[in-house]
């Protein structure tokens, strides 16, 4: 946060409720107001404008006091969100623990773990049978039966409060279920609710909007647009045919989904997930995604919440070019006034590039390639989520390499989804379309990696190997800097649930194998110290401990790559005031050697042969070179 903006802020401390929305109010009003009338012209929209006005300070009050208090304090200490304290865990709540009461009793688990930051998948109300694991929401508001209750909700995020834990939640944005209370009145006819969404009497317009609009899941859900024979009409539905896309061209539709939002943040949820925001605004003749009106949107939104409900931030889920999802983070007059935290899907996607490779080059040129992000905003790090791995990468950076991008790609969905005899990934293909060979990977992230091949197969070797790809990668990601999110269940190497083929609301969406029942049976058993489940847990435990004792880790923007000379390793160093710490992987299965010099030359030896603080042993030098074992991560400090 600038000075500026803090400065302000702990101003706020001490004002009443009136003085302080009024200040509050001041701060934002230009932007805000720019926005607005940038999406809805003054002219036909002063009307609209001033319904925000009272919206405002209606939200504000309605804010429990105990959640204004801790905006307060928030606001006080700065950019929380990136410190190296966070540690996260995204989890589908049912495959947890049953419930919310029972994910309530699992909060010492997350702390033996050191986890203190939750996403929970969806836990609102959905259409029964297909809805797209929640994404399809009902009622933004209303917890689903099978979870619990609001009130059982307001219990853990109070349990959450008391011990430390952060809580993030969806917010899905950009489209709700066709069982929607607005949809179900839009299919009666009712013309206030079909202005609501992008409805048509005829496919003339879709068929202009298809024209340059690509597919979301062109296997399940081809076209962007479904016939509704209640209303005789068509539909926007980008994602699937049972998710109807808003239509913010509506200030109405605004409106009423900033006060959904805000009630959410009342809930007590401290980081809101705004799913799928890339598409939140579309314009026929273009792909309708990263549009500048969609910016203005989202800023739009996060002024409105800096003074009603400053405390809570938003996470971008933008899994779109990685020069675009940077400008979430806001550019220019926005910069800070979007999100302040999104995903880092480039790095994610370059991971598993670099594991089917062998090699680091494509992950350093693109890396290099992103535009830095604003110092107050930070990422979240991870290797695997509920989603497919997308092969995103910039087509003219692979040529550079000498590669043909197309060939590439098939290269990296047969190492992936088991289309070669000889990898060690067990994965699925997601999306698949055979006429232009474009497809997506799931899977677990321990059966990409190998582990269930090897167990399978009995092969040992192919077992430490993929221990150690595992632990490298989240390793990388706990580095990096920004919060790392691990998926529940690969703490402890969870492979593939073949299950969902036996569903049919599931069994087309190949999403469903990495979305497993938590095995608290092999975590009662984790004493063990030998099997690969136990290994993965006490590594990452250790390693998050490290994280958590060393403000090194924190995002202060810090990071800087270094290139070894040796295309099989990952090198980066993150330097915050007197403490440096140099990371150095090795994603080839054979031992690779690195020169010493730059090592030396950065100071790691000055104090005599430096610890790594993964293995706890000292790096021994007995020539000019380094050598790195095969998967090796090594965390060298300086202090
Ligand atoms: C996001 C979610 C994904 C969902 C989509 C539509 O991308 O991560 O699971 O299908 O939004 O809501």
């Amino acid at each position: 946060m600038n000075q500026a903006k803090l400065h302000r802020l702990i101003s706020q401390k001490g004002k009443n409720d009136q003085e302080l929305f009024d200040q509050r109010l001041a701060t934002n009003l230009t932007l805000i107001q720019k926005q607005f009338f940038s999406l809805y012209s003054e002219d036909h929209h002063e009307k609209h404008f001033q319904k925000l006005l009272k919206l405002l300070p209606k939200l504000f009050l309605e804010r429990p006091e105990v959640l204004r208090e801790q905006d307060l304090i928030r606001l006080q200490s700065g950019n929380w969100y990136q410190s190296e304290k966070l540690v996260g865990m995204q989890l589908y709540v049912e495959h947890f623990n049953k419930d919310l009461k029972g994910l309530q009793d699992k909060i010492p688990y997350f702390k033996k773990l050191g986890v203190n930051f939750l996403h929970l998948m969806p836990i609102t109300t959905r259409p029964k049978g297909e809805n797209d694991g929640g994404y399809a929401v009902n009622n933004y508001l209303e917890v689903d039966k099978k979870y619990g209750s609001k009130d059982d909700l307001l219990q853990l995020t109070t349990a959450f409060r008391k011990n430390g834990i952060y809580l993030m939640l969806d917010f899905v944005v950009n489209h709700t279920s066709n069982e929607f209370s607005w949809a179900k009145k839009a299919k009666k006819g009712d013309k206030k609710y079909q202005g609501y969404y992008y409805i048509y009497e005829d496919f003339t317009i879709p068929a202009e909007f298809e024209k340059i609009l690509p597919e979301v899941f062109p296997e399940t859900s081809p076209g962007n647009f479904t016939y509704i024979p209640e209303m005789e009409k068509w539909v926007m539905t980008v994602f699937n045919s049972y998710q109807w896309d808003l239509n913010y061209t509506n200030p109405e539709v605004f409106l009423e989904m900033l006060t959904n939002l805000v009630k959410l943040t009342d809930m007590g949820v401290d980081v809101v997930r705004f799913d799928a925001l890339a598409f939140l605004w579309k314009k026929i003749g273009t792909i309708s995604q990263n549009l500048p009106e969609a910016h203005n949107l989202i800023s739009l939104f996060r002024m409105c919440m800096q003074v009603v409900a400053p405390g809570s931030i938003l996470l971008a889920e933008a899994i779109v070019a990685p020069t675009d999802i940077v400008k979430y983070f806001g550019k220019e007059e926005k910069e800070g006034n979007e999100c302040e935290v999104a995903y880092n899907a480039s790095l994610m996607a370059l991971l598993w590039n670099s594991i089917a490779t062998k090699k680091t080059q494509l992950l350093y040129k693109s890396l290099m390639n992103v535009p830095s992000k604003p110092k107050d905003c930070t990422w979240i790090n991870y290797i695997r989520c509920h989603d497919d791995i997308g092969l995103g990468y910039e087509n003219h950076l692979i040529q550079e390499l000498g590669w043909n991008p197309e060939m590439h790609r098939k290269f990296l969905l047969d190492y992936y989804c088991q289309r070669l005899d000889w990898t060690p990934a067990m994965g699925m293909l997601f999306m698949y379309n055979p006429k232009t060979g474009d497809g997506r990977i799931t899977g677990s992230a321990a059966s990409l990696l190998g582990l269930e091949k090897a167990i399978k197969s009995k092969d040992e070797n192919l077992l430490e190997e993929s221990v150690r790809k595992i632990i490298m990668l989240h390793g990388i990601t706990l580095a990096f800097g920004g919060i790392p999110l691990i998926y529940a269940g690969d703490e402890i190497g969870t492979l593939n649930d073949y299950s969902f083929q036996n569903d049919t609301s599931k069994k087309g969406d190949s999403r469903w194998v990495n979305r497993p029942m938590h095995d608290w049976e092999t975590i009662s058993n984790l004493n063990d110290k030998v099997s690969p489940q136990s290994r993965i847990f006490h590594a990452l435990q250790k390693l998050i401990k490290i994280r958590k004792q060393n403000e090194v880790f924190a995002d202060r923007n810090n990071l800087e790559l270094y290139h070894t000379g040796n295309d099989h390793v990952f090198s980066f160093e993150r330097a915050q005031g007197d403490q440096s710490l140099l990371v150095i992987c090795n994603f080839d299965e054979n031992a690779q050697v690195i020169d010493s010099n730059w090592i030396k030359k950065l100071g790691y030896f000055s104090k005599g042969e430096p610890l790594d603080l993964v293995s706890d042993e000292k790096v021994i030098l007995n020539s000019a070179l380094l050598e790195v074992k095969p998967y090796q991560m090594l965390w060298l400090m300086k202090s």
